[in-house]
């Protein structure tokens, strides 16, 4: 069986094209173009394209693409001071601190960078990435501000193929607090941010001490690898016809490979995202989004 491939990449096109003119109607009122204010410490080349690319799809949305780059021994202070100023600035609307933050430590052989406390510090009316207690919080209780990026790309690309999760069992693997736990939360939602067919599902969030990995993962009619290990998922984790999202990225000898084993997978699933083109184009999009929604909220 030839599994049908999910387009992440032409799905993230159209969504752009409605950000942009979305961006088209905000303007046209005389608002000014909404901006995105990206911070980039020191100079880990994953998050150098990262950052590049997200800059390049504002530019392309009528979006206003800032970078602040720090240099990777700047320190929490200089970070926490450059934050408080796109927190003050009233021209700045979503703010986004690319991750991982260096790992360097200090003379005393102290981490250099507390992670959640840059996080905490964003302003939660620009916090695009949707990482701040506040909007996990309000995506907890059913009631979301920003919907994080690439969860709801996953959402997106479900609803716009027609796989849609309502009362299906839907198994994520990997429990970060970026895409595993809050896919999971959206999932499981009652009254889903999509409509009610992407909620609903009965989600089992899998991890790494997950007893029977393999055994719980065919149990899932649709199954999100979000774990970060090359190839992880083999045909046998995965039940006949199931649909299959591949959430990572892993560079293996200058390759970007996904966490799903995915020419064999293909043989058995009814539907499977590629690694490149299928979630990580969304996830740029989804940003594109929450940072229009950003300068609507602040415009009153
Ligand atoms: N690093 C990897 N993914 C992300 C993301 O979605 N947002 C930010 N800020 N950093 C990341």
């Amino acid at each position: 069986m030839a599994a049908e491939i999910l387009d992440g990449k032409a799905i993230a096109g159209e969504i752009r094209q409605e950000v942009a003119a979305d961006v088209q109607a905000f303007t046209a009122s005389g608002a000014p173009a909404p901006c995105l204010a990206a911070v980039l410490v020191g100079e880990d080349p994953a998050s150098q394209v990262y950052v590049r690319n997200k800059s390049r799809a504002c530019e392309k949305a009528g979006i206003e693409g800032r970078t602040h780059r720090l240099p990777a021994d700047a320190g929490q202070d200089a970070l926490l001071g450059l934050v408080a100023e796109l927190n003050a600035d009233p021209n700045v609307n979503g703010i986004l601190v690319q991750l991982p933050l260096p790992s360097l430590k200090d003379e005393a052989g102290q981490a250099m960078y507390d992670e959640r406390e840059v996080l905490d510090a964003v302003d939660p009316l620009k916090d695009v990435d949707a990482f701040s207690p506040v909007n996990v919080g309000l995506l907890m209780q059913g009631r979301p501000r920003f919907l994080p990026c690439t969860p709801h790309g996953i959402v997106q690309l479900l609803l716009r193929t027609g796989h849609l999760c309502s009362g299906k069992n839907v198994c994520v693997v990997g429990r970060s607090d970026i895409v595993g736990k809050p896919m999971a939360m959206m999932l499981a939602q009652k009254n889903g941010s999509c409509g009610p067919e992407v909620a609903n599902a009965t989600v089992t969030l899998a991890h790494s001490r997950t007893a029977d990995l393999a055994a719980v993962c065919r149990s899932a009619e649709i199954l999100i690898a979000a774990v970060g290990r090359p190839k992880m998922i083999t045909a046998d984790m995965v039940r006949p016809g199931a649909v299959v999202i591949d959430v990572g990225i892993n560079r293996v000898d200058d390759r970007l490979v996904g966490d799903v084993d995915f020419d064999a997978v293909a043989e058995v699933a009814a539907a499977i995202t590629p690694v490149p083109g299928g979630v990580g184009p969304l996830t740029i999009a989804m940003l594109l989004h929450n940072t229009v929604m950003a300068a609507k909220l602040q415009s009153g």
